[in-house]
């Protein structure tokens, strides 16, 4: 069976005792003794909050399964109770096992043979033995061995280079030339995918199951039927392109092996094959979320890192303006600036982003644009003596606004305008003679050219993050589904904080 959730609670209650009773006063007519719960042959399951009491034997097998996550579940049966395994893992593959608390009289998480990628994390054992690998002998011997045969004589990773699964894929429908919607995409039925790479596909290649992908304003730029820009336009009928995180189900590059969790250039589908495995990045898993490796850690983490320190050449006690401040790339923008000892006022449209912006980034000031009639006066306001640097996000009004706000030796990175992303005719900007007058210095800049100074990013950044110096926070959508609205959110600040969508967690 694929796909299958079993969770909110319950119990299943093996009633072992009987049986344990009748063995002890020796009868021979006792019943056979069964597993409560034996998911076999599935692929993609999840077991969530059961709570399992008195099995008369295995409490829950995993049995030549694929990517099955067993999550809070708890196993009860008395100290003395024999062979009351909790969890039995058995010739599968991708088994993940979280936040169990497991009392047996038996193992508390057995692995059988054939079994491979699997993952242990916060379970609780006792009484009874811990996490034991079993030989295949003992349980033909000691224990009752499970019983599902399979077809011909291969192994279970065998099985898994064999297997199929669905893959859908959110494509663009076709070119536009206005703000993006969500009919611009549309979730289709790829069909089925074979979980490995083809054969004589013309060189190495990875296949990825996509597990997060990245919202990205640059995208919308991919939906124009524009061919020069520093990056091609998407192909309608095709899925869409951007960051993802994902782990590796099957490699033909010597560099990937499967299980690894990698981050780069995918598709929006549930499994893509990566034909330039070469872009990819591999993650070593930690205690920084996977997701983060799309924002704090990812690209717009990096874009916020080169921008600021590379184009802006802060000094200590500047005076810092920021828009789209509480976004992925403003909100680890302001956060530098502080650390670097400027004084940071940040600019959003709702008052709850205001609010972020002061009591989680700790920006000295914050404003909402939305709420402003003369953003030329708030700008005043808040920077009576000027504004040292702009790390620009927005364009269009604000822009204007600043230039008549800046300093003499001023600096503004022109990192992005979306506010122009939308627009058929890009607002003119008419005070651009501060440039002169004031000696600015105003930049455009791509993060990618700056790709030399990405491991010093990731060492700083996760440093920072580690000290509690940094902190992060994303908006993320639940389902593949969820992709077209929570991309075009971006449009409208739908989003608060880094927007990613998380396709499967494991
Ligand atoms: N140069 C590079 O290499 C590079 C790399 C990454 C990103 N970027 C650029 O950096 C900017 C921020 O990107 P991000 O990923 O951090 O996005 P984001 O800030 O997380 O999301 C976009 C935000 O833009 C704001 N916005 C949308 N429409 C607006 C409008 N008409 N006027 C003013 N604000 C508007 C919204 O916030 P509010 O609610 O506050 O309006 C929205 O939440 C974008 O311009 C992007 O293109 C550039």
């Amino acid at each position: 069976m694929d796909g299958l959730v079993v969770a909110g609670g319950g119990t299943l209650d093996g009633r072992g005792r009987a049986l344990w009773a009748c063995r002890q006063r020796g009868q021979r007519d006792c019943p056979t003794p069964t597993s409560t719960l034996t998911i076999a042959n599935s692929k993609d399951v999840v077991v969530a909050g059961l709570r399992s009491v008195d099995s008369e034997l295995f409490h829950v097998v995993v049995l030549q399964c694929h990517g099955v996550t067993v999550r809070g579940v708890t196993v009860e049966a008395p100290a003395d109770s024999p062979n009351t395994d909790g969890i039995h893992l058995h010739m599968s593959t991708h088994v993940s096992v979280y936040d169990a608390r497991i009392s047996t009289g038996d193992d508390c998480i057995s692995i059988g043979p054939g079994n491979s990628h699997l993952w242990i994390e916060r379970v609780a054992c006792g009484p009874g033995h811990g996490i034991r690998k079993v030989p295949a002998e003992e349980l033909g011997g000691r224990k009752a061995k499970p019983t599902c045969s399979r077809a011909g004589g291969d192994s279970g990773m065998e099985r898994e280079r064999q297997a199929v699964a669905r893959n859908r894929k959110v494509v663009l429908r076709g070119y536009i030339d206005r703000a993006p919607r969500e009919e611009d995409m549309e979730l289709v039925d790829g069909g089925a995918v074979e979980l490995r790479v083809p054969e004589g596909g013309g060189g190495p290649a990875v296949l990825v199951k996509n597990l997060y992908l990245s919202c990205d304003p640059y995208m919308r730029g991919r939906m124009r039927d524009f061919r020069n820009s520093y990056i091609p336009p998407f192909k309608p009928g095709s899925p869409i392109e951007g960051f993802g995180v994902g782990r590796v189900v099957d490699s033909t590059h010597p560099g990937f092996s499967a299980g690894d969790v990698v981050s780069g250039m995918t598709g929006w589908e549930d499994y893509s094959l990566i034909t330039k495995p070469e872009q990819l990045r591999k993650i070593q898993q930690s205690d920084i979320p996977l997701s983060y490796h799309l924002g704090l850690l990812g690209m717009p983490g990096f874009t916020a890192y080169v921008g600021f320190y590379e184009i802006c050449s802060p000094k200590k006690g500047e005076f810092v303006f920021v828009s789209a401040a509480s976004g992925a790339v403003g909100q680890i923008v302001g956060q530098l600036a502080k650390l670097h000892g400027c004084y940071v006022v940040g600019s959003a449209g709702t008052d709850q982003k205001v609010e972020l912006l002061k009591e989680k980034f700790g920006f000295d000031a914050a404003f909402n644009y939305k709420e402003e009639p003369d953003l030329t006066a708030a700008l005043k306001r808040h920077f009576p003596e000027g504004i040292d640097i702009y790390f620009e996000n927005v364009g269009g009004p604000m822009l204007d606004a600043v230039l008549l706000n800046m300093r003499v030796h001023g600096r503004i990175a022109v990192c992005g305008m979306v506010s122009q992303h939308g627009v058929t005719a890009p607002a003119g900007i008419h005070n651009l003679f501060s440039l002169i007058s004031k000696r600015i210095e105003m930049k455009g800049f791509i993060q990618s050219d700056y790709v030399h100074l990405f491991p010093q990013f990731v060492d700083d950044i996760t440093r920072h993050y580690r000290d509690g110096k940094i902190v992060y926070v994303e908006d993320m959508s639940v389902g593949l589904e969820s992709g077209p609205a929570s991309f075009v959110g971006l449009f409208s600040g739908k989003n608060v904080g880094k927007q990613v969508v998380c396709v499967s967690r494991d």
